[in-house]
């Protein structure tokens, strides 16, 4: 068997190996061995992949790949290591925009290092390759960039609304289109320079566009770009695993957008042509007075209950309440109080950030229900504990067509007799939009860090439980 059809064969068993992964991946209890399958096929891969370049490349050559493999996986396993379950969403938009800029950097390579083999046709295909891949590349690099730093809250999260936005994006892929045919009649160096300059700005201005709210959307269409702009170098490249595994990349990040348009009820082509309308102007404004409640208040209050929905969402994740909140649905369920979960989809930064945070601290699966599952009981719910959830309980989104989350589906909290809101101010959530709940009728706020306040309640539960210690005298 030569090197090549070895390394082909290696190819196959790896992109055999990433489909695993992937089906792996889809559910809570295979996703480990999903991940296992996702590094089997990886090591595979490479060492197929410096096999066959060593056939064309001088021992330093090979020390070098093995320096920066080193490097990189030491730098990977480090930040996979410390970061924090809150931190993941940036961490995945700045892996993509490595992805985009590799992919920018290919196909300037292959721009300036063309086979001389190449003649005709095929060196028409060879220059469209290296224009489309610069393209993919540099737009999935600027964009990832944005969503990194909106998610990680370094730029403001709320959506850029330059005048005629949509026109600006327009003309940047009409500009795209007639570049293409002019290179690959004439490839020339300024050409390559300015698509590559149009593609950066592209990418910063869609995701910039984009608000707070539809940004879980944005990271899996990066995700999905970050595949086309891998298997547009492994066009360049002549790599077919390169090819199949960017296309799996970038057709399950597709879907992974549509299924979250769905359940956000967003235009799928809205949001790749750049996002929604322009922030209301009351967004920011007071909307009236708010009331404050206890911890020894709120104890009182689920001691009476006779049902408890609890809404979380980041602020849970951020404080680490869920152990504490596992501890209160246990003792309540103890005391007959019925109680349950309900789930946004896209509560926290992550897809399923809620049910793995609820699964760590062993709330039983069958109290955790979906929006969808949950929505028609709140009406007939004693009280609701809203733990750090603050877009995915606002009825604006229902109630005021201005707003920018306007048209998402969220959890109607606020039909319940009780609202309880845990939090540490009045400010806004993730898409920068104020919250209507906060001043309703029916709504507390119980301010401090969510872990804290659980905390309080807890023992205050306690302390109504505690026998009340007889008065000095009344015993004989
Ligand atoms: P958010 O709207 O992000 O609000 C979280 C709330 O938690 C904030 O209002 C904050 O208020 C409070 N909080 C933070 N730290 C806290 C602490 N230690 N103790 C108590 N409260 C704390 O939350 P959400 O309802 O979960 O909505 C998620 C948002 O993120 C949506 O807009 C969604 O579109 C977006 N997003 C989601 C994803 C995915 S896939 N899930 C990905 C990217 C973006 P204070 O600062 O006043 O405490």
């Amino acid at each position: 068997m030569t090197t090549v059809t070895a390394a082909e064969a290696a190819y196959v068993v790896a992109a055999l190996l990433f489909i695993l992964s992937l089906a792996g991946l889809s559910q809570h209890r295979t996703s480990r061995s999903g991940v296992v399958w996702g590094i089997a096929g990886m090591i595979i891969a490479l060492a197929a992949t410096v096999g066959l370049a060593s056939r064309s490349i001088t021992a330093t050559g090979l020390v070098l790949i093995a320096v920066a493999t080193a490097l990189g996986a030491g730098i990977g396993l480090w930040r996979a290591r410390v970061v924090e379950m809150t931190g993941m969403p940036e961490l995945i938009a700045i892996m993509h925009s490595f992805v985009g800029l590799a992919a920018a950097f290919v196909g300037w390579n292959g721009y300036l290092d063309v086979d001389a083999e190449l003649t005709g046709s095929l060196l028409g295909i060879h220059h469209a390759e290296v224009f489309i891949g610069v393209f993919i590349g540099a737009v999935t690099f600027t964009g990832s960039v944005v969503a990194y730093l909106k998610l990680s809250a370094r730029i403001d999260s709320r959506p850029l609304t330059l005048p005629g936005k949509h026109i600006l994006n327009v003309s940047a892929l009409a500009a795209f289109v007639v570049l293409t045919v002019a290179f690959v009649a004439r490839p020339g160096m300024g050409l390559l320079i300015a698509v590559t300059l149009i593609a950066l700005a592209l990418g910063a201005h869609l995701v910039a566009s984009i608000g707070g709210g539809d940004m879980p959307v944005v990271v899996s269409m990066l995700n999905s770009y970050s595949g086309w702009a891998a298997a547009a170098s492994g066009f360049l490249l002549a790599n077919n695993l390169l090819i199949v595994t960017g296309a799996l990349v970038g057709s399950s990040g597709a879907y992974l957008s549509y299924i979250m348009c769905k359940a956000m009820n967003r235009s799928f082509l809205s949001v790749i042509a750049g996002g929604f309308g322009t922030p209301a102007a009351d967004d920011d404004g007071e909307q009236g007075e708010h009331r404050e409640i206890d911890a020894e208040e709120t104890a009182q209050l689920l001691r009476d209950a006779s049902s408890v929905i609890i809404a979380p969402g980041y602020g849970m994740a951020v404080a680490q309440a869920q152990y504490p909140v596992a501890e209160l649905a246990r003792k309540l369920r103890e005391r007959g109080v019925e109680v349950r979960f309900g789930i946004h989809p896209v509560a926290g930064r992550l897809p399923g950030h809620m049910n793995v945070l609820l699964a760590e601290a062993n709330v039983p699966y069958d109290i955790v229900l979906e929006m969808d599952e949950i929505n028609d009981d709140f009406a007939a719910t004693s009280v609701v504990l809203v733990i750090g959830a603050n877009d995915t309980v606002n009825p604006a989104a229902i109630d005021n067509p201005a707003s920018p989350i306007a048209g998402m589906p969220v959890l109607h909290v606020w039909e319940a007799a009780h609202v309880v809101v845990f939090k540490r101010s009045m400010a806004v959530g993730y898409a920068g939009v104020q919250n209507p709940l906060f001043f309703r009728e029916n709504t507390q706020m119980l301010f401090g860090d969510a872990r804290q306040r659980v905390e309080d309640i807890l023992r205050g539960l306690d302390a109504l439980d505690a026998p009340v210690p007889e008065m000095a005298g009344t015993s004989r």
